[in-house]
């Protein structure tokens, strides 16, 4: 798993820079298939609350409403998705904090590089939902194992709600491949023609 230690944020002095993280020093240990699980929750709460950070940013960039709603819808989706994990934490009695996503931290990156990026607007808006794509998709990827190991545990309301998220991902997903192949692409294109 691309992730590293996290300091809990009420043991770090520094939490006014609570997505600071820290290498890990010392190695994971995966003795059962639960604790990959719950290392795997983390890893996507960890993922959720940068997404929650970052989304705004991107909403505030995007140069089509339509673009710009369909971030906002996303952001208020990805407060859902951390309530239903802080849930699932609390169910199962372990802590939320532990894990960085580092992936993310990676994605949210390049995502800011776009938010950042001068030109032409339909053009960064073009760029802003292939961001938002690769989160997307490494967001399905992670609620899929998830929900496949919670199934395995027998853990299957857990898994349920796991798959309530993960459809959500992908109907997010879609919604961008739509507004990809609609109104971003047609006004970038027809500048040329
Ligand atoms: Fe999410």
């Amino acid at each position: 798993m691309a992730c590293s230690t996290f300091a809990r944020r009420s043991e770090n002095p520094f939490h006014l820079q609570p997505r600071t993280s820290f290498m890990r020093f010392t190695a994971l240990k995966l003795n059962s298939l639960h604790d990959l699980f719950i290392e795997e929750l983390r890893d996507l709460y960890s993922a959720e609350t940068q997404l929650v950070d970052a989304l705004p940013k991107m909403a505030e960039a995007a140069a089509s409403q339509e673009l710009a709603s369909a971030f906002q819808n996303i952001l208020e989706e990805t407060r859902g998705h951390v309530s239903r994990l802080e849930s699932i934490f609390k169910q199962i009695g372990e802590k939320s904090s532990g894990e960085t996503c580092e992936a993310m931290k990676g994605l949210i990156k390049e995502g800011e590089i776009l938010v950042k990026a001068e030109g032409d607007p339909d053009v960064r808006d073009a760029g802003l939902i292939g961001a938002a794509q690769r989160v997307e998709h490494y967001e399905m990827a992670g609620y899929g194992t998830a929900r496949s190991l919670a199934r395995r545990l027998g853990e299957n309301q857990t898994a349920e709600i796991l798959q309530q998220t993960l459809d959500e991902e992908g109907e997010a997903n879609k919604k961008l491949t739509s507004i990809a192949e609609s109104q971003v692409n047609v006004a970038a294109t027809s500048e040329h023609s």
